[in-house]
């Protein structure tokens, strides 16, 4: 593996991988045993977009390979006025061993990594959200102690998380179903790529795609960047909630996911995040350690 820019490239031995390492430093980590795995390396972490889990992970997870995280607002950068992310790419390859970029097109960071000698880790963009998705299966496989032949569903917008879930969902065996409303179906790419595997599907109905759900998730109906969309979208959206409701027909012990940041009575009741908050917060320290198995693939080379 070179870079870290989509799910898309990603092959199920490399996730694999990655979750296995992850679940070692997770284990090492609390078990105080040091793995300074990433010593005298540099992390340059490029901000287009706000951010909580993203950048403290990054940055925590660097430091505790014995390596150095450098944070880099967009604001501040020449990148903000206008300076072309192929020059931006070119330049700190000269300074540091790895990129990781949080931006809105998915070009971008394709850009960074192609121009760039160093490797380049999507922190999200507007496709896709690789980083989150190896923390979601990381967290699944500790539920259910297996990916393979679980049915995971998926209700809501078919944005970044819903293209990275469907593909690396897939590529390790799961079975995939997204309840999203006509008009907010995944990119086309992601349509192409799942058109193959026949345990696929996406209806229209929530409370359909939750039979037999092994895992329920859900994610925000406005991203960042639609927000002047959300007065539309919340009608568009309305009923694909993660609630009892549509709970009801899952498994009984089903377990509920949620990328984080959650809207309260959107797309989950409180009472549903609070229910499953272990395995929602659960969830949100992988992030930790599954891009921690990240960096140390990336860069110990
Ligand atoms: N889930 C996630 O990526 O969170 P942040 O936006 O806080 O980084
Ligand atoms: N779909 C959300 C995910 C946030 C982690 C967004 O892009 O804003």
């Amino acid at each position: 593996m070179k870079h870290l820019l989509k799910m898309l490239d990603l092959s199920k031995e490399e996730i694999v991988d990655i979750l296995n390492l992850a679940d070692q430093l997770k284990y090492e980590l609390k078990h105080g045993i040091p793995h300074h795995i990433l010593q005298g390396k540099t992390l340059g972490m490029i901000f287009q977009k706000a951010s909580t889990r993203t950048r403290v992970s990054f940055e925590a997870g660097m430091y505790q390979l014995g390596g150095y995280p450098l944070f880099l607002s967009s604001s501040e950068l020449q990148i903000g006025r206008g300076e072309p992310v192929q020059d931006t790419a070119r330049v700190l390859s000269r300074y540091i061993d790895c990129i990781m970029i949080r931006t809105f097109e998915q070009n971008e960071v394709e850009d960074l990594a192609a121009f760039g000698d160093i490797p380049v880790i999507n922190g999200l963009t507007d496709f896709s959200h690789p980083c989150q998705v190896l923390a979601d299966l990381m967290t699944i496989r500790e539920y259910k102690n297996k990916l393979e032949g679980l049915n995971l569903t998926y209700i809501g917008d078919g944005n970044n998380m819903a293209n990275s879930l469907a593909v690396g969902c897939l590529k390790v065996g799961m079975n995939v179903t997204l309840a999203c409303p006509q008009g907010y179906y995944p990119d086309e790419r992601v349509l192409q790529f799942a058109k193959e595997y026949p345990n696929f599907k996406i209806v229209n109905s929530p409370k359909e795609a939750c039979i037999d759900a092994d895992v329920v998730i859900t994610d925000v109906w406005a991203s960042m960047g639609q927000e002047k969309e959300a007065e539309i979208r919340r009608k568009a959206f309305k009923g694909y909630q993660v609630n009892d409701e549509n709970l009801s027909v899952a498994k009984s012990d089903v377990i509920v996911l949620h990328c984080l940041p959650a809207h309260r009575e959107e797309e989950i009741t409180a009472k549903v995040l609070e229910q499953h908050s272990k395995e929602i917060f659960d969830e949100a320290e992988n992030r930790l350690h599954a891009q921690k198995a990240v960096l140390v693939r990336l860069m110990d080379k």
